[in-house]
Parts: structure tokens; C-alpha cells; sequence
């Protein structure tokens, strides 16, 4: 008699879910990477946040799903290829595709030499947007993680002050539970306008959400 063992079980749920997932269909159907895209077009939807012309930088960006949706974004015609109208920078640990238009950078956003590299690739340009789905390995011991995903979301905060343009507008993607009330609070002392925002294509189960923050205080 066969047994079945938990993962397998968690693992035929996960199939499941990912193959019955209407985001997941979706980006088959249009060409994304991955159902991220998505949460990313939301966010971007409800706060019109990309406009044409924009300088944006895409952190953690691999595979490339979010790069896809705004490199889309900023074309005259929507095309995943031609003329760009903005210029986007992706940076991730992991090695990807490329994206046509989209300058990649591998490294790790935590280390100087690659936020020198990140700076040198904006040639002096102001960033008008920087979006972040950076999430650092999991080692599930809650208090140790919670300082690993603050970290990287404080990284992504300094650079905002010092690259992004006044009016400009940052996203991150952080965790309920994990130092939540204080990456609030760090937001709230840095923006104008700060907002949580949970996308609908981000799933019910998971604990991840996004903020906003808009307009550099
Ligand atoms: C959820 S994935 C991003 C998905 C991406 N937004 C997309 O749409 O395809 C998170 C990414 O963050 C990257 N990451 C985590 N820590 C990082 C770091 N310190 N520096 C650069 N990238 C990092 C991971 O390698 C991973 O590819």
C-alpha cells in the first residue's frame, strides 16, 4: 500500500491551486513570466503611478514579471518589444532573461558594489518610480526573518530618499506580522501619502501586502 506523504499532499494542493489559478491562465495567455504582474497592474491602476516618460527601478525583479508589465507600460503601444518611452532598471540576486529595454543588473541589493552599479546605470537620472518584491530567503523562525525582510525594505527606503524624485512613489511588498507596524511607521516619517494595499492577485492565504508610499517628505 502506497502512503502519501504530507508535502506530496501539500504539493498536489499547491499544483492544484497554480494550475485552477485565473492570474496563472492569464499570464500564459498574455506572455508574463508569472502571475505577479499582476499585483504589480493593480497597484499601478489604482494609484497611477507609471506614466510615460518615467524612470523606474525594479527591485528584485527576477523572473522578470513586474520588468514585463512596465516595460508594457511605458511603450507607446503596449508592446513587450520597440521604441520605450522611460527607462527601466531591474536589479535581483538570481539571473534573468532578458527583457528588451529593460537593464539588468545581477547583485545583491544589500552590497555597496552593487548599489554602486545600480547608481551608475541611472547615469545621473532622478527615479520617478522604484518598485520592490524583494523577498529574502525564509529561514522560518519568525523573529530572525522579520529583521531579514525589514532590512532589505529599509535599504529600499534610503534609496528612494536619495534617487527618487520628490513627487516620486515607492512600492514594497512586506509581510503582516514581521515588524509590519514599524515599516509603517518608517514609511509614514518619510512620505506624504502612505497606503496598504492588498492586490487581488495576491493570494487570500498568503500574509504578504504591498505599500505605498508617495511623495518624498
Ligand atoms: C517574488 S520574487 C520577485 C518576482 C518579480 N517581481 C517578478 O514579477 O517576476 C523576489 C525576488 O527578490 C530577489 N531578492 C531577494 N533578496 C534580494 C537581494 N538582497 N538583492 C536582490 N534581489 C533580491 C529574489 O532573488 C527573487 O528573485
Amino acid at each position: 500500500m502506497k502512503v502519501q506523504t504530507r508535502s506530496k499532499k501539500v504539493n498536489k494542493a499547491w499544483l492544484n491551486d497554480h494550475v485552477n489559478d485565473p492570474y496563472v491562465k492569464l499570464a500564459q495567455k498574455e506572455g508574463y513570466r508569472a502571475r505577479a504582474a499582476y499585483k504589480l497592474k493593480e497597484i499601478d491602476e489604482h494609484f497611477g503611478l507609471i506614466k510615460p516618460g518615467a524612470n523606474v527601478v525594479d527591485l528584485g525583479c527576477a523572473p522578470g514579471a513586474w520588468s514585463q508589465y512596465l516595460r508594457r507600460r511605458l511603450s507607446p503601444q503596449g508592446a513587450a518589444a520597440g521604441a520605450l518611452n522611460g527607462t527601466i532598471v531591474g536589479l535581483d540576486l538570481l539571473p534573468m532573461e532578458p527583457i528588451e529595454g529593460v537593464n539588468y543588473i545581477q547583485g545583491d541589493f544589500r552590497e555597496e558594489a552593487v548599489l554602486e552599479q545600480l547608481k551608475a546605470a541611472l547615469n545621473g537620472r532622478e527615479v520617478d518610480v522604484v518598485v520592490s518584491d524583494m523577498a529574502p530567503n525564509l529561514s522560518g523562525v519568525g523573529s530572525v526573518d522579520a529583521v531579514r525582510i525589514s532590512h532589505l525594505i529599509e535599504l529600499a527606503v534610503d534609496f528612494a530618499v536619495h534617487h527618487m524624485k520628490k513627487d516620486g512613489a515607492l512600492v514594497v511588498k512586506l509581510f503582516h506580522g514581521s515588524g509590519y507596524t514599524q515599516l509603517v511607521q518608517l514609511f509614514r516619517d518619510t512620505f506624504k501619502v502612505v497606503k496598504p494595499m492588498k492586490p487581488k492577485a495576491s493570494r487570500d492565504k498568503s500574509s504578504e501586502t504591498f505599500l505605498v508610499g508617495i511623495g518624498l517628505k
